[in-house]
C-alpha cells in the first residue's frame, strides 16, 4: 500500500493501527483473492456486498510493482467478476482516484463505466474518486 498511497482511500498509518482482531474480521468479511507467481504473492483484490443485495464492490485491488503490466490485474478482476456473478449480484461497483489512469483503463477494458458519482478520496484531500460500474 505504501508504494501506491495515491490509489487508496485509507492510509498505511491507519491500517497499521488496526488490531489483529480487526484484521481478522476484515479478512473474512469479503471474498479475497491473492495472485501468485513462482510461489510469491504478487497481487490481491476483494469482492463483497456494496450496501445492497443487488450490487457487489471490488476493493483492496493492488499488484506488486514488479508484476505490473503483465495481466495480473486482468486475472484478479476477472476473478471478482465471476465471483460476484455466481453469487447472484446484478452489478459490480468500484471507486478509482481521478489521477489513476492505468487502473481506469484496466476497468474500462473490462466493461466498467463511470456512474457519474464522485466523492473525495478522504477528508482534507482535494482529489476526487469516480465510481465505476458494470452489469454482470
Ligand atoms: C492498477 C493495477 C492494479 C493494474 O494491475 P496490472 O496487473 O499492472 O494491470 P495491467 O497488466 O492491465 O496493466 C495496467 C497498465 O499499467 C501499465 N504498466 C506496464 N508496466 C507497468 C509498470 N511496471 N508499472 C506500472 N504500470 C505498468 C500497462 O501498460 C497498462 O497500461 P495502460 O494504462 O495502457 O492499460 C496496478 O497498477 C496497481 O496495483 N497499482 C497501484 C494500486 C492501484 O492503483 N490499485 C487500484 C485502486 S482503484
Amino acid at each position: 500500500m505504501k508504494d501506491a498511497a495515491y490509489a487508496f482511500g485509507s492510509t498505511w498509518e491507519r491500517e497499521r493501527g488496526r488490531t489483529e482482531e480487526e484484521w481478522r474480521a476484515a479478512v473474512v468479511s469479503r471474498t479475497r483473492f491473492v495472485a501468485e507467481a513462482d510461489g510469491q504473492a504478487v497481487g490481491m483484490a476483494s469482492v463483497g456486498e456494496a450496501g445492497s443485495s443487488r450490487a457487489a464492490s471490488v476493493t483492496s485491488f493492488w499488484v506488486h510493482p514488479q508484476a505490473r503490466g503483465k495481466g495480473v490485474g486482468d486475472a484478479l478482476l476477472l476473478a471478482t467478476v465471476e465471483t460476484a456473478r455466481e453469487a447472484g449480484y446484478d452489478e459490480l461497483l468500484l471507486w478509482v482516484v481521478e489521477t489513476n489512469e492505468h487502473a481506469q483503463r484496466l476497468y474500462e477494458r473490462h466493461g466498467f463505466k463511470r456512474t457519474g458519482a464522485t466523492q473525495h478520496v478522504r477528508p482534507g484531500d482535494a482529489r476526487v474518486e469516480y465510481e465505476m460500474s458494470r452489469k454482470l
